[in-house]
């Protein structure tokens, strides 16, 4: 298992900034793309589907939502690494229309976990794969030949919008700053770092789903307008802290990412930042 998880991790989890509306539309827009495929078939075929990387269900519950709304049998799994992201997920589908099995794993543990599944998701996660083409063959390996894989992703080459690296600079530079300040003992590692930055760009995702048994690969572009709040919410989670300040103190990194988002905000006179999202439909020879 990659993740190392402790009461440290689990307090700063991703929930906050799933909460945004802006990433609940950017997901929806994917779960629909997904399930329209599902157009064809009679109502009541029961269907398989699997969250892969569920985290705390974000992307679950949309699916959850839609097939309650086509009223059609679903039998629901996500799948996550983490055991505190998954016990959250577990809590918020209580109240949903549609039961999900939640099990821990990660892609290498799927062909034990499920197989002849129609529709596979992988959403806000690839990139913290180091071996995505070992994940996309998994994920392959557990679909019926013509399911769909649903992937998308903020953390690729192309992700940024013109003009916009400078606030990236500035909020790691402000960081940083308030880290050499407030806490000047804390170290900053430089190994982890080149780890959680593997950025590929669409074409390279393109080819490496092609070359782990999908033959349709459609992949689409969406903008979204991302606040300082919800910026500020993604730097209270503790894989974007391990990213962004490797080897800091989880608490101090949420406190220097916080202060420092305002501030780079205040100094380029923005409350918002434009980002691209990478949405991936692939479908299993
Ligand atoms: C940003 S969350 C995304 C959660 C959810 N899929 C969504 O779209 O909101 C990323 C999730 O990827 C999981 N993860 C991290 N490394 C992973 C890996 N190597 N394989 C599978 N999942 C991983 C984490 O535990 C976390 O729950």
């Amino acid at each position: 298992m990659g993740l190392m998880e402790t009461e440290e991790t689990n307090k700063f989890t991703f929930e906050a900034f799933a909460a945004h509306p802006f990433y609940t539309d950017v997901n929806h827009l994917l779960v629909r793309q997904a399930l329209a495929q599902l157009s064809s078939r009679p109502v009541d075929d029961p269907v398989t589907i699997v969250d892969m990387a569920c985290g705390t269900g974000a992307v679950t519950r949309l699916v959850a939502q839609e097939m309650a709304q086509q009223g059609r049998p679903v039998h629901l799994i996500g799948v996550d690494p983490s055991a505190e992201a998954l016990r959250r997920a577990q809590k918020s589908m209580e109240s949903m229309p549609i039961k999900a099995e939640f099990i821990q794993g990660d892609a290498d543990d799927l062909p034990n976990i499920v197989h002849d599944v129609d529709i596979a998701f992988f959403c806000n996660a690839i990139h913290l794969v180091p071996d995505k083409r070992s994940a996309f063959k998994q994920m392959a390996s557990i679909l019926v030949p013509g399911g769909i894989f649903a992937c998308n992703s903020a953390f690729y080459e192309g992700t940024y919008v013109e003009g916009t690296e400078r606030f990236y600079h500035l909020w790691t530079r402000r960081a940083v700053g308030w880290l050499r300040k407030e806490h000047p003992e804390v170290r900053l590692s430089r190994e982890a770092k080149a780890m959680a930055m593997q950025w590929l760009t669409p074409a390279e995702y393109i080819d490496s789903l092609k070359q782990t048994g999908f033959d349709k690969v459609e992949t689409t572009s969406q903008n979204v307008l991302i606040s300082l709040d919800a910026w500020r919410d993604l730097g209270q989670y503790w894989l974007f802290i391990e990213g962004a300040l490797p080897g800091v103190p989880l608490a101090f990194g949420a406190s220097a990412l916080e202060k420092a988002v305002y501030q780079a905000g205040q100094e380029l006179g923005l409350t918002e930042v434009a980002r691209t999202w990478l949405q991936i439909i692939a479908i299993k020879a």
